[in-house]
Formats: C-alpha cells, sequence, structure tokens
C-alpha cells in the first residue's frame, strides 16, 4: 500500500514559487538595453507584485494574525509590503533613462529579496504545520482567485 506523504502546504510552495518568478522580473527588467524595454518591464513587476501582496494579505495574513508565535511578525510583514509599495512609486515617477533609475531598481530588487526571505523562513515555515492538507488546498484556491482578480482589475 503506497503511503502518501502529508503535502501540508501548496499555499506556500505557490508563494515561493512566486517569490522566485518576481525575482526573475527584476533580474529582467535590470537587463533591458533600451528605456522603453525597462519601463515595460518594471510596469509588469509592479502589476504582477502588487496582486500577489494584495492576495497574501487578504488570504493569508488574517489566518495567521491571531497567532501568538508569528501574529507580531505579520504585523512587520505588512509594514515591509507598504515600503514596497512606497518604493514603486518613486520608481513609477522617474523616467528609465535617468541615472537613479537601476540603483533603485536594485535596491527594490535587494528589499523584495529580503523579505521573501523573511516570510519563507519565519512566517511561512511557522504556518506550514498548523493547516491542514484540506485548508491549505482552500487557501491556495482563495489565493489564486483573489490574485487574478487583482490583476485583472489593476
Ligand atoms: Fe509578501
Amino acid at each position: 500500500m503506497w503511503i502518501h506523504a502529508p503535502s501540508h502546504g501548496r499555499i506556500f510552495d505557490r508563494l515561493v514559487e512566486e517569490h522566485r518568478q518576481i525575482v526573475a522580473m527584476f533580474d529582467r527588467a535590470l537587463a533591458q538595453p533600451t528605456p522603453e524595454g525597462c519601463a515595460a518591464a518594471f510596469a509588469e513587476i509592479a502589476h504582477f507584485l502588487r496582486a500577489h501582496e494584495r492576495a497574501e494579505e487578504e488570504i493569508l495574513y488574517p489566518e495567521l494574525e491571531g497567532s501568538r508565535e508569528i501574529g507580531d511578525h505579520v504585523a512587520e510583514d505588512r509594514r515591509e509590503h507598504a515600503d514596497l509599495e512606497a518604493r514603486m512609486r518613486v520608481l513609477e515617477a522617474l523616467p528609465p533613462d535617468s541615472g537613479a533609475w537601476s540603483p533603485l531598481v536594485r535596491d527594490l530588487r535587494d528589499a523584495f529579496v529580503r523579505h521573501a526571505a523573511d516570510e519563507e523562513q519565519v512566517l511561512f515555515a511557522g504556518a506550514r504545520t498548523r493547516f491542514g492538507d484540506d485548508r491549505s488546498e482552500l487557501l491556495l484556491i482563495e489565493y489564486e482567485m483573489d490574485r487574478d482578480l487583482a490583476l485583472k482589475h489593476s
């Protein structure tokens, strides 16, 4: 008889995968040879990053906010989302051919990498064991619906 190992966390596997996708999008934006290419690549990052973060905040964070162990960390992650948003707004007001564009995109990439690593190591690691497979599967479906709605309407 086959015994399937419990997956306990397809929602987290998906979020980690999206973190990797976003880092790859930053690398593509930084490698663009023209200002138009930079602007288009950055618009794509901002669109996807906002949808990802909104869905995390609306679907995942409320599940963890009441936790004694990681509740405080959720508040910290919300602050980090606000910081990433502020950095994106600065960049959206800046022409890509200005000398500050690449260094600021690199700073935003680094801030995102730090945030994602922290989320993965503290929040997701702490939360993985809290949800059974069914709950995790349901959260994944809700997350994807919320993210796709954000992608469609922004
Ligand atoms: Fe996040």
